[in-house]
């Protein structure tokens, strides 16, 4: 596995590649989330490129950004024994620019849900992906369903800009317990784990009541914010696979989105019906 960190010379090293390049941009503290994607992109290409930078442009300002968990000497293990071939790992100078051509999150599907509670996050999220996509020029793109929003976003831009990459979207990874895989809950202590676990149950219960057959999306969300009780909860949606808002779930097309808050923690979940 090589490690570079300048976009110019991994951009040299991939012109020399022959096959297929499936990439896996991640911002680290990597999981067995990650490494879902990461054996999907060594399953399906030639050769594997995977990406650690904590984007800063992405976190707004008051955010997590200096205590984003950071395991370096971890993650480059995890990254070796997956059987990853180029590990980037730039530096913000090194993607940045003063005075800077941007790209932006799109008005309405870029500010609801979590462009709502995060306004602006998606268009840094945009910002870096488009830059890391343009570096790495990867035949597939490997992104988790767990953040649908920033999938749906980033289908998107490779739609509207015409983009040349394959996006690959992969199931949420859970823990034994359910709560869904993320770098964030390592800020969980014992006590909110199990109350984060309200967030899992509640999309559960909500699958439960479609295969029964109650598709009213009121009585569903009803029902979801019962189970998340007392959480303090950012959103709960039920939309189309558009993110289009929907009266009643069509199976197969529908998607329940959940952000609760636990303690200061945001956590994401969703389920895909
Ligand atoms: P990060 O949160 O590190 O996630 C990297 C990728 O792993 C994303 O595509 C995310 O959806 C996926 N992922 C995270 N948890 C997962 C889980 N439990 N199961 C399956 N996939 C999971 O998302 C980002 O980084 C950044 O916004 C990034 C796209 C890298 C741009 O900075």
């Amino acid at each position: 596995m090589k490690i570079i960190s300048n976009a110019l010379e991994l951009k040299q090293e991939l012109r020399e590649q022959n096959g297929t390049i499936g990439y896996v941009p991640t911002m680290g503290a990597l999981h067995e989330g990650h490494i879902a994607l990461i054996k999907e992109a060594r399953k399906e290409n030639k050769v594997v490129v995977v990406s650690i930078f904590v984007n800063p442009t992405q976190f707004l300002a008051g955010e997590d950004l200096n205590r984003y968990p950071r395991r370096d000497e971890a993650d480059k293990k995890i990254c070796e024994l997956a059987g990853v071939d180029f590990l980037f790992m730039p530096h913000a100078e090194e993607l940045y620019f003063d005075d800077e051509v941007k790209i932006a999150a799109p008005n309405v599907r870029g500010y609801v849900l979590e462009g709502a509670t995060r306004p602006g996050h998606f268009s840094g999220v945009l910002r870096v992906v488009m830059k890391l996509l343009n570096i790495v020029n990867p035949t597939n793109a490997y992104f988790g369903k767990k953040d649908a929003q920033q999938l749906n976003l980033i289908e998107l831009m490779v739609k509207q800009f015409f983009m040349d990459v394959n996006i690959v979207p992969i199931d949420t990874v859970r823990d034994s317990d359910g709560l869904a895989l993320s770098s964030r809950n390592a800020y969980l202590s014992k006590e909110q784990r199990q109350d984060a676990l309200k967030i899992p149950k509640s999309l559960y219960r909500a699958s439960q009541m479609v295969s029964r057959g109650i598709l009213d999306v009121e009585s569903i969300k009803e029902n979801i914010v019962d189970v998340l009780e007392p959480l303090e909860i950012a959103y709960v949606e039920i939309l189309n696979r558009e993110f289009e808002v929907i009266e009643s779930v069509e199976i197969g097309k529908s998607v329940i989105l959940v952000e609760a808050l636990v303690g200061n923690t945001r956590l994401l979940d969703n389920v895909w019906l």
